[in-house]
């Protein structure tokens, strides 16, 4: 069994989908894995250490001669992977219904593309979730982008000269990148709120010692749906959410928004007139911005300043973090290839619940429920 590790090629991508840890591991599970050079190159790892942790190290087309699983963090061009084998599993976030002419260019490869990010959220695949170990990332490095880029301290401080006043923090969509905002500001010294459309998360927002900002006294105010993702919420509860959310946030220094809602454009929770409405100086950061974005006027890949209110937009702000989250990354596919490790094929053996949630293509053709339907 070969396990290829493909170098990222995407604009700005830095993560590697296996470090020397994860190498050795795969190794111990009996697989053969090849190194594309300058795979980590961006996450601080050396060809020499993939080399000295058992990997052999060559160019893209060495590296998938014969291998029966590619590893990638994004998925790969389609043209960019020659002579790849018939059947080989694809194992990476494939993007499906943002690329889908791709997904049917892996199905005329004739290799099994499997969309990590489909992982479904059961337990048992706890550790095997990309989105999570990610969005944990993402979430502590958006507070450190704000306190970047705000002008004055987080924390209140007494000094000779006179008090710096703590900075108010406000958080939208508390799932793992918002509760890992609300934890990261706590520790920095802001005094936090936040905000999501869960009650569930009400709970955790007080007991991370933030104070919960919710919507009350409105039909239909559960905005939990399947597997603990978000639903669309209704238009009264919208316009209550925005009334509420108007007040609070014009007496906020940052905003960290991170709400989205599968399959869906992540909802616009703030509007140009709230973000006028805040102090010179102010920061919000947009963490959905890469999805249809929740702050009106966020620009993908850009800090813009509108009312003299910074709005950071970073893409794929994971790998602005590209070791540790390389590190998380690769263990969750190591987790994933280990789980279903068959001693006596030699090979992972998916069976039906996870496969069939992750897997696009199989035999030729695309075979994703989700993909088929429209
Ligand atoms: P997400 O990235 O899909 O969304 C982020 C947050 O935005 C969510 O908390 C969502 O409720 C919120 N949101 C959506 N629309 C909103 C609106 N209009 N206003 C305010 N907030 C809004 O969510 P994420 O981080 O993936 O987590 C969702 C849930 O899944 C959490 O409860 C988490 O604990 C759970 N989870 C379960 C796992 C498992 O069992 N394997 C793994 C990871 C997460």
């Amino acid at each position: 069994m070969k396990i290829a590790v493909l170098r990222e090629t995407a604009p700005g991508e830095k993560r590697v989908a296996a470090t020397p840890e994860t190498v050795k591991k795969l190794a111990a599970l009996g697989a053969e894995i090849a190194i594309e050079a300058g795979a980590g190159a961006s996450a601080s790892v050396s060809d020499g250490d993939y080399a000295a942790a058992g990997a052999a190290v060559g160019d893209r087309a060495t590296a998938l001669a014969g291998a029966e699983i590619v590893l990638a963090v994004q998925g790969p061009d389609p043209d960019s992977l020659p002579g790849v084998r018939q059947g080989a599993w694809l194992v990476a976030a494939l993007n499906p219904f943002g690329e889908r002419a791709r997904v049917d260019r892996y199905a005329a490869l004739g290799i099994e593309a499997l969309a990590m990010e489909l992982m479904p959220r059961i337990t048992r695949a706890q550790s095997m979730d990309i989105l999570s170990s990610q969005s944990n990332l993402s979430g502590y490095k958006a507070v450190l982008d704000a306190a970047a880029e705000y002008g004055r301290a987080f924390p209140m401080m007494m000094t000779a000269a006179g008090t710096v006043s703590a900075a108010r923090l406000f958080v939208m969509g508390v799932g793992v990148a918002g509760l890992q905002a609300i934890a990261t500001a706590r520790r920095l010294g802001a005094q936090v709120s936040a905000t999501d459309v869960r009650s569930a998360t009400k709970e955790q927002i007080l007991s991370l010692g933030a104070k919960p900002i919710f919507v009350e006294n409105v039909q239909g105010i559960e905005g939990e749906g399947s597997g603990g993702y978000a639903t669309e919420m209704s238009d009264e509860y919208k316009a209550a959410q925005a009334e509420l959310v108007s007040a609070h946030i014009a007496k906020q220094d940052i905003v960290i928004t991170t709400a989205l809602i599968p399959g869906r454009p992540a909802p616009r929770l703030i509007a140009d007139a709230q973000v006028a409405s805040m102090k010179p100086g102010s920061v919000i950061v947009d963490l959905a911005v890469e999805q249809g974005g929740n702050v009106e006027g966020a620009v993908a890949g850009e800090v813009v300043e509108r009312h003299g209110v910074k709005i950071v937009g970073h893409r794929n702000v994971p790998s602005r973090l590209a070791a540790d989250a390389s590190a998380l990354f690769s263990r969750n596919l190591f987790n994933f290839l280990s789980a279903f490790w068959d001693k006596e094929a030699g090979r992972p053996l998916l069976d039906a619940e996870i496969g069939d949630a992750i897997r696009l293509t199989q035999g030729g053709r695309v075979v994703h429920p989700r993909l088929l339907e429209g």
